[in-house]
């Protein structure tokens, strides 16, 4: 396995014959993020994953600073999930200046976690299209827990004509049902215990989906599936495990609302501060 910068990845790049596949993350890794890269391994010749905290996608009150960078371990674990380049830029080399020039992710990055974080959507997409440049991958992967950041990648693949595969990785979780991340590092026990109220509320709507409910003759319908999210983290909202900033039945295609009568692909998406500590989640579903 080679770790190097801009200029040992371009000597690297040039080397190489095979399909190459891109895992881009801000390190911090998890198996979660190996099993990003176990699917690159499985898809590719090559695998490449960039580890790079990205400030463009963090606000000012966020934790640029503080976000972990167990930079020794990160690279035990890409050795171990079979990785051939780590790509592992200095901030400087990234941006020698503050950029002019941005991706702009429009309507779809301003809402969700783009109403919550202003500007971080811009920055996902502007440091992304800068490692697709740079890498120049045949095809990538990403987790879909960060279900908005997939849905802006592939439209920005498309909108920008990139010629890379996209491939969504589900939702790896934990034996007690919270969703892998990086962040999940920063919860108490007593967070963490807290936190699973998450998992529960689209336990409980995957529950109504699919008609499971002892009542129910079929599959609920989208206001019912939403409600009984709802009701869960309105439970927990209560008691004050946790603050919720949004939970929302959305199209997949658009991420707008369902209506009552939608029939598709749809996602339900949660967010939720559990100890101070930003937490998001989604389910997908058909209607
Ligand atoms: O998902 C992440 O870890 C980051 O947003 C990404 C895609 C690596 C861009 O910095």
């Amino acid at each position: 396995m080679e770790v190097g910068g801009i200029q040992a990845l371009r000597a690297w790049r040039a080397r190489q014959a095979g399909r190459v596949g891109l895992v881009p993350t801000m390190g911090a890794l998890h198996s979660g993020h190996q099993a990003l890269m176990t699917r690159a391994r499985a898809e590719a010749d090559l695998v490449v994953t960039s580890i790079f905290v990205n400030p463009l996608q963090f606000g000012r009150d966020e934790d640029f600073v503080q976000y972990p960078r167990p930079f020794a371990a990160d690279l035990e674990k890409c050795e171990e999930a079979g990785v051939d380049f780590v790509f592992a830029p200095a901030l400087g080399e990234m941006y020698p200046s503050a950029p002019e020039v941005r991706v702009v992710s429009g309507r779809m990055g301003a809402v969700f976690e783009g109403e919550a974080r202003p500007g971080h959507f811009d920055g996902v997409l502007t440091v992304v299209a800068k490692l697709f440049t740079l890498v120049d991958p045949d095809l990538t992967v990403f987790g879909l827990k960060d279900i908005q950041q997939f849905c802006l990648v592939r439209r920005m693949v498309g909108d920008l004509n990139f010629d890379i595969e996209l491939i969504g990785l589900p939702v790896v979780r934990d034996a007690d049902g919270l969703a892998m991340s990086s962040r999940n590092e920063y919860l108490s026990p007593s967070d963490r215990a807290r936190a699973l109220a998450i998992p529960r509320a689209l336990d409980a709507a995957a529950e109504v989906a699919r008609g499971a409910g002892a009542e129910a003759s079929g599959g609920g319908l989208p206001g019912e599936v939403e409600d009984a999210a709802r009701a869960v983290i309105d439970d927990a909202v209560r008691r004050g495990d946790l603050e919720l900033i949004y939970l929302s039945l959305v199209e997949e295609a658009t991420l707008q609302p369902c209506g009552p009568d939608f029939r598709g692909s749809a996602l339900l998406l949660v967010s939720a501060t559990v100890g101070g500590t930003h937490l998001i989640d989604n389910l997908p579903l058909e209607f």
